[in-house]
């Protein structure tokens, strides 16, 4: 159940604009992220485009079961756009505790606004209607990920993981916090009601406008999952030493490494996505050499100390702030992003100096993007070995760590969940 207040008062443009996120966040893979941007989110006031965002949100996080309460229901499919009206109307009635009227007359209102499809308002009306009287149970586990991806995760961690794993995807999670200072993080604990977790992470249930919370303006620390934070301090840069960071933007792994007082280089493809490393360095007033350029072919000749390659991957893990991805993704999106891993993992030990570290990570749970990846990696580089990770080492879960020292991070393995990680630890042969 999310934590948004109750909100009949939000009227129609709030739902009209969720139902033109909600169908964005599905087109597509960046569809939520262009979403976000669309006008009539923007011309909403700040507490209904709370409400629309939060809806969305509520929705996607409990997709599954809303179509399976919805199929049982409905004979024969309408149109996708009553079908995302019929989506919201089922997260308002009961998981945003918008009272049964509101949402079932918002609902017919919605579709009654498109001409062509006034013939469903009464099939709006009575679907939800009928579920008010029914109400639906909407947090089974094995019906909150697309059942494609949930078979997977069933085949590669049991069933017993795997529905705790997707058991994660219904619930918000709190925002988690990286410090540029480790010394200033009891205060900026308090300041933010927060906690510290294993490793250096601040954790904070707060919401709202985060550029307002204390330690913003003056760069004090920057958003970053618990798990996200891992990777970089694994490699235990030193002040001078030189890092290379590949996959780079929007930046949240640089400023780890820069604010551990390593020299930085940042690589990413996207020059716009490039801009936010430039920004978040300025915010924060950290330095990194940063460079557009296609990782697998950068013709720069440096070799690097440390070397920290974030590899594009389907962000399978990412699933708590972006419920989007799941249904986003195709089962083919695997097998072609682990092609790109690979390459990239091969010029990212090219990089990597004789006698340094290299850490491999991606935000996925599949493992012919983590493990298959690794294994394959080692079977064609006789110049790197695996360095292990310990447990507890920077935070690493105990439950995370693999017989052979690679990371294996789920949701569930910290209490209050994280993002999925994989990640892996080199050194290169002297
Ligand atoms: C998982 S994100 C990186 C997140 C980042 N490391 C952080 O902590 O903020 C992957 C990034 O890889 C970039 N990318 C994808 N293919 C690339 C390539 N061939 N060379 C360089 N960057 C690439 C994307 O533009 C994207 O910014």
């Amino acid at each position: 159940m999310t934590d948004i207040a109750p909100n009949d008062a939000a009227g129609l443009p709030a739902r009209a604009a969720a139902l033109d996120l909600l169908t964005a966040a599905l087109g597509s893979r960046a569809g939520m992220d262009e979403g976000l941007t669309h006008p009539a989110l923007a011309a909403l006031d700040g507490r209904d485009r709370a409400f629309a965002r939060a809806l969305v949100m509520a929705t996607l996080r409990h997709l599954g079961p809303i179509d399976a309460a919805l199929q049982s229901k409905v004979r024969k499919p309408p149109p996708d756009k009553v079908v995302q009206v019929l989506r919201l109307g089922v997260a308002q009635a009961f998981l945003l505790k918008t009272p049964p009227h509101a949402a079932v007359g918002t609902s017919v209102d919605l579709v009654a606004q498109d001409r062509g499809l006034q013939m469903f308002k009464g099939l709006v009306n009575a679907v939800l209607r009928g579920l008010v009287r029914e109400p639906p149970a909407l947090h089974d586990p094995e019906l909150l990920a697309p059942s494609w991806l949930y078979a997977r995760w069933r085949a590669a961690f049991g069933p017993d993981e795997a529905r705790r794993i997707a058991a994660i995807i219904a619930q918000e999670p709190a925002t988690d916090l990286s410090l540029k200072d480790p010394a200033r993080a009891a205060a900026l604990a308090a300041e933010l009601d927060g906690e510290i977790l294993t490793g250096g992470t601040l954790r904070t249930s707060r919401r709202g406008d985060l550029a307002a919370w204390p330690g913003f303006a003056e760069g004090g620390w920057w958003v970053q999952d618990a798990s996200a934070a891992i990777p970089a301090r694994l490699l235990a840069v030193q002040p001078g030493e030189t890092a290379l960071d590949l996959c780079a933007a929007p930046g949240g792994k640089t400023l780890q490494l820069a604010a551990a007082g390593a020299q930085v280089t940042a690589v990413d493809r996207s020059a716009p996505r490039l801009k936010r490393v430039a920004e978040n360095l300025a915010r924060t007033g950290l330095s990194a050499e940063t460079v557009a350029a296609d990782a697998a072919t950068w013709p720069d000749r440096r070799t690097f100390d440390a070397v920290l390659l974030d590899a594009p991957c389907s962000a399978t893990g990412t699933f708590r702030r972006h419920p989007d991805v799941l249904w986003a993704a195709k089962p083919s999106d695997v097998a072609g992003l682990a092609a790109v891993q690979s390459k990239l993992l091969d010029a990212a030990a090219r990089r990597t100096k004789a006698g340094g570290r290299l850490v491999y990570c991606v935000c996925s749970l599949e493992p012919e993007e983590g493990e298959g990846q690794v294994a394959a990696f080692l079977g064609r580089t006789a110049a790197v070995a695996l360095d292990p990770i310990q447990a507890g080492e920077d935070g690493a879960p105990v439950a995370s760590v693999r017989p052979d020292g690679t990371l294996r991070i789920l949701p569930h393995h910290t209490e209050g969940g994280t993002d999925g990680f994989y990640v892996a630890r080199f050194r290169k042969s002297g």
